[in-house]
């Protein structure tokens, strides 16, 4: 069967997916995930590290395509990380593809749904602050959402969150200091900083990235932001990391290259998995 991608899915269409996509996890493994991890492009190295893991295609969630982004292999996870039960989703559904904003929220709000109360969310970016070079790994304190769109569009399901949820701590001020600690622990350099979530596939114009360092920005990607919405409207506690692959558009006065990203992601993913395992051993239960 193919999947219309783009049908609108609102919020009030949500708790009937989510029971379908929870009973398909179950019917695989009773694991109870503590954290939900989603790895973004060029970091799905921390997958390696899972024990006794299962894996479920993209495509065999009901109502899930399989992942096309390059660098995506598409996959939710399920096993333990140093004994804590953790979900991954190795890949993630982006808006640029085609997915509706309903469908792109779907994996957190599922590990949400299998037992997570802890979501980290990573990925790749464009460093906006003319500090941040590539291989830059930045604490997301807060985000700009630009995409133009929100999964929160249409009716809502308050037996999962209220209507209008409230954004002043999206990123959880606990978690933030605990990724700083595990940063500390493994000898390992976090700046922190506000990521700008555009639609993409496009890299910014030179001009929008002097633009969106004037509104704020530290980094800019094409993920991220609306995960975040849905995982704060659904109560879930939020932390993130951006790997800064390359500096922004316009600043090296050369073009940007998807290639380019992914190494700096191969280079850099492994000190930010370094980080994220501690992070994960060191979080207290709930
Ligand atoms: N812009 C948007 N997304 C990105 C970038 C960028 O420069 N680098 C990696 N993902």
């Amino acid at each position: 069967m193919s999947i219309d991608h783009a049908r609108p899915i609102h919020p009030a269409d949500l708790p009937e997916r989510l029971d379908a996509l929870e009973a398909a996890v179950r019917a695989r493994t009773p694991l109870v995930p503590r954290v939900g991890i989603v790895l973004g492009s060029g970091l799905g190295g921390l997958a390696d590290d899972l024990a006794d893991a299962t894996a479920i295609p993209f495509a065999e969630l009901p109502g899930w395509p399989a992942a096309t982004a390059p660098g995506h292999v598409g996959r939710l996870l399920l096993g333990t990380l140093d004994g804590v039960p953790v979900a991954m989703l190795q890949g993630r559904l982006h808006a640029y593809e085609g997915n509706h904003p309903g469908l792109v929220v779907q994996p957190v709000l599922l590990m949400g749904r299998l037992g997570a109360r802890t979501i980290v969310l990573t990925n790749a970016a464009g460093g906006l602050d003319p500090a941040f070079g590539a291989g830059t790994l930045m604490v997301i304190a807060d985000h700009i959402n630009m995409t133009g769109v929100t999964p929160l569009h249409g009716p809502n399901a308050d037996a999962i969150g209220p209507r209008f949820p409230d954004q002043t701590d999206t990123w959880t001020p606990a978690l933030r200091a605990r990724l700083h600690d595990a940063a500390r622990a493994e000898g390992v350099v976090l700046e922190e900083g506000v990521y700008v979530g555009l639609l993409g596939p496009t890299y910014e114009t030179p001009a929008e990235v002097r633009m969106l360092r004037g509104w704020g920005g530290d980094a800019v990607g094409m993920s991220t932001v609306l995960e975040a919405i849905a995982a704060r409207w659904a109560g879930l506690r939020l932390a993130g990391v951006s790997l800064v692959t390359n500096p922004g558009a316009g600043y090296l006065g050369e073009p940007l290259s998807h290639e380019e990203v992914l190494q700096a992601g191969r280079e850099a993913g492994p000190r930010l998995a370094r980080v994220l395992r501690r992070f994960v051993r060191d979080l207290p239960a709930d």
